[in-house]
């Protein structure tokens, strides 16, 4: 019986040096009672005298669970042990054993056993509540953003739905505008704004277009791509909102770059995202200085780097902390999910999304993709 033994050696410790050998050997009977009780309880529990603090007996599970207890405990030394060492006045409910990194909700009761006052510490091992709380929470942080994204999705494809009919037609009505224009033999300015217009309308069609392809193409695709064709649908895409901004686009991607490992749509897409948030900042500096570099290169490690470098206003040390949290934007108009889509997709291809502020100004998104060789 190791327990007993042990719980006995603690208690005749306890009691040594405070009075003779009778009152010692009673006392050490009155432990060993004692400390049957207390292993007769399902959970750790310790005895601690409620005089000087020192333990008086403990059950083996106590032992087991709080390791080797100094020679005299004391119940402050205990708690001490239970936080990590950081234990103030109060002695809270639920305690995390930095040991065993446990959970234990801590009971105290004061009682006294044969003619002493004792405080009884019986500790219940909470883990698996707690744990099954922490998944909770987690699943339902989750699931919370997972439902905001698709519904941000469900919606893009409703929209897109929706709006592709009316634009066919207006398209339509266009051409039809411009034969009857042809014929009658028209004012050339009449002729020029419905080219124009049937332009704006084919264009925002080719946006939607792609909406939809983005929207169906759940399940990503990877394979080898060239940067240099992925870079161009994306600016072909923003053409005119850069046109309308005065705004200089200047493409220095590294000669005979290796193709990339990496599902076209996303990239795009992330592409599509920096580009558009470098063009959203630079929409308040004077015209000269909106100017936006788009980089690509191979990096020290050997993979594809993009970097996408704009002269806006850059961003304040509190933003940047945030910045590829979901929902977080500084945009009266902005939903906040832009980079952290971009940070999902770009991990998921094993690559890397940073921001670092741009010499003389402005700000540098980029981010990584492994090369295609050897994998497609
Ligand atoms: N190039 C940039 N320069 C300065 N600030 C930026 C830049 N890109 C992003 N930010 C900051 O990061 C925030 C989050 O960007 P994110 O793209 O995730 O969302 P958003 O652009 O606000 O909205 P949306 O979901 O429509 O993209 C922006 O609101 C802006 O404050
Ligand atoms: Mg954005």
């Amino acid at each position: 019986m190791r327990e007993a033994q042990s719980s006995g050696d603690v208690a005749t410790r306890a009691s040594r040096g405070v009075a003779g050998r009778s009152r010692s050997s009673r006392a050490t009977a009155d432990s060993a009672a004692l400390s049957a009780v207390l292993e007769a309880v399902p959970f750790a529990c310790a005895a601690y005298a409620r005089d000087d603090g020192s333990l008086v007996v403990a059950n083996r599970r106590f032992h087991d669970e709080f390791g080797a207890l100094p020679e005299h405990a004391q119940r402050a030394r205990l708690l001490q042990s239970l936080h990590g060492g950081d234990v103030a006045d109060a002695e809270p409910a639920e305690v995390h054993a930095p040991h065993s990194a446990r959970w234990y909700a801590l009971h105290w009761r004061d009682t006294a056993h044969a003619g002493r006052e004792l405080a009884l510490l019986t500790a219940v091992d909470i883990s698996e509540r707690i744990e099954t709380l922490d998944t909770h929470k987690t699943q339902q942080e989750k699931l919370l953003f997972t439902s905001r994204l698709m519904s941000v999705g469900e919606m893009a494809a409703t929209l897109a739905h929706e709006l592709n009919q009316p634009l066919a037609a207006i398209v339509n009505y266009l051409n039809g505008s411009l034969r009857l224009v042809d014929q009658a033999g028209g004012p050339v300015q009449v002729e020029r704004a419905l080219r124009a217009a049937r332009a704006q309308a084919e264009h925002a069609s080719a946006v939607i277009a792609r909406v939809r392809e983005f929207v169906r193409a759940r399940e990503p695709r990877r394979d080898a791509h060239e940067l240099p064709a992925l870079a161009a649908t994306v600016l072909e895409l923003l053409r005119l909102e850069a046109e309308r901004l005065q705004l200089r686009i200047d493409l220095a991607l590294a000669p005979a770059l290796p193709a990339v490992y990496a599902d076209r749509v996303m990239v795009e897409q992330v592409l599509l995202n920096l580009v558009k948030n470098a063009i959203e900042a630079m929409r308040e500096v004077p015209a000269k200085r909106r100017e936006l570099r788009i980089e690509g290169r191979v990096n020290l490690d050997g993979e594809i780097e993009v970097r996408v470098c704009d002269r806006g206003h850059g961003l304040s040390a509190a933003d940047q902390d945030q910045l590829f949290s979901p929902f977080f934007t500084t945009k009266t108009d902005g939903l906040g999910i832009g980079l952290a889509i971009c940070r999902s997709i770009i991990e998921y291809h094993e690559g890397r999304l940073f921001f670092e502020p741009r010499d003389g100004g402005g700000s540098v998104f980029g981010f990584t993709l492994p090369r295609a060789e050897g994998r497609a």
